[in-house]
């Protein structure tokens, strides 16, 4: 089965989780964009769609989905997106297209969060994808100096404003035995804005499509 096909399997497979009046988180990425091309069939069961960033707006927009402010939701009950790489901790790093923080408080606001991927994407341990984190521009020298003493080895992302007007550097060879951990230390350097590790708020059910089948992996397993 070649890539789209599994990324729209699994995307059709999350669907079985809106449930009726579902206020909906939508992230970013190719394996989101199936889901949001297949929810103007759901559109009657949702009250309403948040977005975590432009790129996503402007494709549900196209939809004629509404899309709505947090500000005026307040709780998400149902968040789906994607990941660059996962483990079956239910771990990630995202923010690969760059939308990691808006993305971040929409986990954040869930109470449920679905990561949809396949099979690709899951690793034995977080790394080997080069971990963004969006970076106020002014401080983006001190945290790459930072991240150098972690041993990592920091590139900044060419070209590239996030949604938010800031950089993203790419940490390559990172050693992230411990998630949680390496999360909690960058987000304590100033100027982080987010760093893309998804431990201290995992995803609670991770859907992968495998050649066959969807593997369902849950926070219970
Ligand atoms: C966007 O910033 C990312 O976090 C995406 O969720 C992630 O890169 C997965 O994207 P794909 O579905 O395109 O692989």
């Amino acid at each position: 089965m070649n890539p789209d096909s599994k990324k729209l399997k699994v995307a059709k497979s999350s669907l079985d989780y809106i449930e009726h009046d579902c206020v909906l988180g939508v992230g970013t990425g190719s394996t989101v964009n199936f889901l949001i091309d297949l929810l103007p069939d759901l559109i009657n069961k949702i009250q309403a769609v948040v977005s975590s960033s432009d790129e996503s707006t402007k494709r549900l927009e196209a939809h004629g989905i509404e899309v709505s402010n947090l500000n005026n939701i307040g709780n998400i009950d149902l968040y789906i997106d994607g990941a660059d790489e996962a483990t079956k901790n239910l771990h990630l790093i995202k923010g690969g297209g760059g939308a990691l923080t808006r993305e971040k408080i929409l986990a954040a606001n869930a109470k449920e969060f679905i990561c949809i991927v396949d099979d690709s994407k899951i690793v034995d341990r977080l790394g080997k994808f080069p971990l963004p984190i969006e970076v106020l521009p002014m401080a983006q020298s001190y945290i790459a100096r930072e991240i150098v003493k972690m041993k990592g080895q920091p590139i900044l992302r060419e070209n590239f404003i996030t949604d938010n007007g800031n950089h993203i550097l790419d940490i390559h060879n990172l050693d992230i035995t411990n998630p949680i951990e390496t999360e909690t230390i960058i987000n304590q350097i100033p100027g982080v804005i987010t760093v893309g590790i998804f431990a201290r708020r995992p995803a609670d059910i991770l859907l992968i499509a495998e050649e066959n089948t969807i593997k369902i992996i849950t926070d219970k397993d």
